[in-house]
């Protein structure tokens, strides 16, 4: 059979990644997909640096509509990124009747509804391992492997430039900004890293997750997002004495709230316990834990970035797409695992719905009443404390730390807890609040 041919828009890291492994790894992966892959054009505005990467070995041209315009071109990669230019491109390239792979997790959380709608009505598959957790093959998982449950949690470290970041807080005592520098100087961070500290990187691939997982649409605008910007060495190493780890979680979750099912769709800090095996994920490195209600709990792990990790999960759709590319639509796995005439609307609850357990610290007065006034706020509104760590002063100080753990409770409830907490007289400043999760 002729090769399949593939054209590829950006030729950057993952692009160039994705040329290399194609290349070496040709026989093992035609002997896999029945057939060749071959790319054969490249747009990549330094038609310079592609023509190099490429070896005059395949056609390069800085207009991407050549591209995806181009009648012999059966797949296109879209490596663009962004919203803007891609989200074009790709939908030329279905409207061509293109196959479609894209590692684009900022598009697809945005405007994954409409991508998927056009590509279901012309007929072509649009395949995203590479947008989530880089070469962790978690799509595929949650799509097929796990097609037989009831998926009922997803709790995962997707971004690897924050974990850097935490890593090194708690192995260094640094405070978050060293940390970033150190991220930026070793290039795990970029030089405008704001999508990956503030969480937004992992709510692109939270969003994506949840859709497959529970089968409703993408809706990112709905998820909650907190970075790590404002955490602090101290709440990292209070949390180790307590036999916690923080990391930034991307979670998304079945839950039921007066009797209604609900989503929580929620990226932020968050402690787990450090016998967890996903708290000792540490660097760069990915992890998602998934809980379905046949298989209990899975755990993936690998590296959610970088040239080939990414290109493996690329080269993997390229690969699906060949074998299928013959079959009828109806018989290929559907784009967001559940049949798109079977989605679900069920919410995503705001976060004031949301049920988690707690680590409060504040700065308190070292005086006689004031821990009990503490607890006496949490006990009136049901909340239930877990464990509790008071330092002494620090020499001629007159004023302390307290943490709490509690128990769990309804966001609401510890929000409107805390605003009493803070207006105690003897309470100095806020309280410092992140949210836990036993995982267990
Ligand atoms: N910037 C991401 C990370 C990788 O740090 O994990 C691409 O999504």
């Amino acid at each position: 059979m002729k090769p399949i041919k593939v054209g590829l828009l950006g030729i950057g890291t993952v692009g160039a990644g994705t040329f290399n492994v194609l290349k070496r790894n040709q026989q093992e992966i035609t002997r896999r997909a029945g057939r060749g892959i071959e790319i054969t054009m490249v747009a990549d505005l330094n038609t310079e640096r592609a023509r190099e990467l490429t070896n005059g070995e395949c056609e390069v041209v800085s207009d991407a509509n050549l591209v995806v315009n181009h009648p012999d071109i059966d797949i296109v990669i879209e490596l663009i990124g962004g919203y803007g230019i891609a989200k074009d491109l790709v939908l030329k390239a279905i409207a061509n009747g293109k196959h479609v792979v894209t590692a684009n997790k900022a598009l697809l959380a945005t405007h994954g509804n409409e991508i998927f709608k056009a590509a279901q009505d012309q007929g072509v598959m649009v395949a995203f391992e590479a947008a989530v957790a880089g070469g962790i093959p978690i799509i595929k998982a949650l799509r097929e492997g796990l097609t037989a449950n009831r998926i009922e949690w997803i709790a995962g470290i997707i971004n690897g430039t924050t974990n850097f970041i935490l890593s090194e807080m708690r192995d260094k005592g640094l405070d978050f900004d060293v940390a970033l520098k150190e991220a930026q100087r070793l290039g795990y961070a970029e030089a405008d890293p704001t999508f990956d500290i503030e969480g937004i990187d992992a709510a692109h691939k939270a969003t994506i997750m949840a859709a497959i997982a529970f089968g409703i649409p993408m809706q990112f605008e709905k998820a909650y997002v907190e970075g790590i910007t404002t955490l602090q060495a101290t709440d990292i190493l209070y949390a180790e004495e307590l036999g916690y780890r923080i990391k930034l979680l991307g979670i998304a979750k079945r839950a039921h709230v007066n009797g209604q099912e609900g989503i929580e769709l929620r990226v932020h800090p968050t402690l787990i316990p450090e016998k967890r095996l996903i708290a000792n994920v540490e660097g760069a490195m990915n992890a998602v834990l998934v809980h379905g209600d046949a298989v209990g709990a899975t755990l993936y792990y690998g590296k959610g970035a970088g040239a080939e990790p990414t290109a493996s999960a690329v080269i993997a759709d390229l690969v699906d797409i060949t074998r299928l590319a013959t079959a009828d639509p109806e018989h290929r796995v559907p784009h967001l695992a559940f049949q798109p005439d079977a989605m679900t609307d069920t919410p995503i609850l705001p976060m004031s719905e949301i049920t988690t357990s707690y680590y409060l610290r504040m700065h308190v007065a070292d005086l006689p009443g004031v821990l009990a006034d503490v607890t006496r706020i949490l006990a009136d509104a049901s909340i239930s404390i877990d464990a509790m760590l008071q330092k002494e002063p620090a020499e001629g100080e007159s004023q302390t730390d307290i943490v709490i753990l509690t128990h769990q409770t309804q966001e609401k409830n510890i929000v409107a807890a805390i605003a009493k907490m803070e207006a105690l007289s003897t309470v100095v400043g806020k309280v410092i609040k992140i949210r836990l999760e036993e995982l267990s």
